[in-house]
């Protein structure tokens, strides 16, 4: 794999996704969504373009296109929009030889990946990231699905859903000068998960390398591991707690945010066990919070036994408390951490307030 100008405008990187029949490439930089075209496949005579109102990015797919607008927010990430889009895909007679193109952050390419894998069994997908997090993170390796509403043990976030690997992925630099500080926030969060996966100097990069090489860190794990049979709970680094955190404040935390904040736990739960020293620790809190200027601290209002029994419910865990952490082999996944233990790492936590 490798990170690479691939002939076309100057100043972009491709990344390449190898998944053998199901490879791609990620085109990152300036201007990279004006290439979208050379991402759909050669066969496709039409495009249902998905986003939201609001995201206002114009593509060209190359070939004819009708646009799709989904509602905002968690709320409307749900099967009820998987049906209408497909609805719609049908009222334009949308073929298995046609291509659904996402535009817009987590949540559309969530949703538009999900209605493609099944629209007529799956056709292709295309996602243009809008957002940071998209670009580094949700775009990426093929994880698409809705949430299934429902407070009463009979629901939950992205419980619905494929891995339905898109055909290719844009992640265009210039829509980043207007995204919103909360969205910055929540890309930077996800980006700073990726310091610690790797030993690269993601600080000493501009933007598009820093971008482009977090795409290649997610690019690698993804293609060891589609379907997350093992090192790709890598990529839930900090993910466990952040979980937790996002249902307590019923999501006044947003996912990035809680990422964040999720980080810094998992640092503090890997030197209570006894995996990293104080200094590791620092550097959490140095690249979260002084590097990226995120908030670490754990809300006032969390109550930690709650934190607990939620981190226990977590989808990512294997059996009982599994977390992954830091150490000195590096970034692994640990089942069998204690009860004591996580609330140990709640308290030195809360203590650095
Ligand atoms: N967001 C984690 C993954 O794609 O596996």
């Amino acid at each position: 794999m490798s990170v690479t100008d691939g002939g076309r405008r100057s100043g972009l990187r491709t990344v390449h996704v190898p998944l053998a029949d199901r490879s791609y490439d990620v085109l990152v930089g300036r201007g990279a969504r004006h290439e979208l075209a050379s991402l759909v496949p050669p066969t496709v005579r039409r495009a249902a373009i998905v986003t939201q109102p609001g995201i206002g990015v114009e593509v060209d797919p190359g070939v004819p296109f009708d646009v799709f607008q989904i509602g905002t927010g968690e709320d409307h990430k749900h099967l009820g929009t998987v049906e209408s889009l497909c609805r719609s895909f049908a009222r334009v007679g949308l073929t298995r030889h046609d291509v659904v193109i996402g535009v817009g952050g987590g949540m559309v390419t969530d949703v538009a990946g999900f209605a493609a894998a099944v629209w007529h069994r799956g056709i292709p997908v295309v996602h243009v990231a809008t957002t940071l997090l998209g670009m580094v993170d949700a775009a990426i390796g093929g994880k698409t699905g809705v949430n299934l509403p429902g407070g009463n043990g009979d629901g939950g976030k992205n419980l619905v859903g494929a891995f339905w690997q898109p055909s290719g992925v844009v992640c265009d630099l210039d829509l980043l000068a207007t995204l919103p500080p909360r969205e910055r926030r929540c890309g930077y969060g996800e980006m700073a998960k990726y310091h610690f996966l790797t030993g690269d100097d993601l600080l000493a990069m501009d933007e598009t390398e820093r971008i482009a090489r977090c795409v290649q860190i997610k690019a690698d794990v993804v293609a060891g591991d589609e379907r997350e049979g093992g090192r790709r709970a890598l990529l839930n680094y900090g993910h466990t707690l952040a979980h937790a955190l996002e249902i307590e404040t019923r999501h006044e935390l947003a996912h990035g945010e809680a990422v964040a904040v999720g980080l810094v736990y998992a640092a503090h739960l890997a030197h209570v066990l006894g995996r990293i020293d104080d200094e590791r620790v620092r550097q959490h809190y140095d690249v979260v919070g002084r590097a990226y200027e995120l908030d670490t601290r754990l809300p006032d209002s969390v109550d930690h036994a709650r934190l607990l029994a939620l981190m226990g419910k977590d989808k990512k865990a294997l059996s009982g408390l599994t977390f992954v952490l830091d150490g000195p082999d590096g970034v692994e996944v640990v089942p069998g951490v204690s009860s004591e233990a996580v609330l140990r790492a709640l308290d030195a936590m809360a203590a650095e307030r």
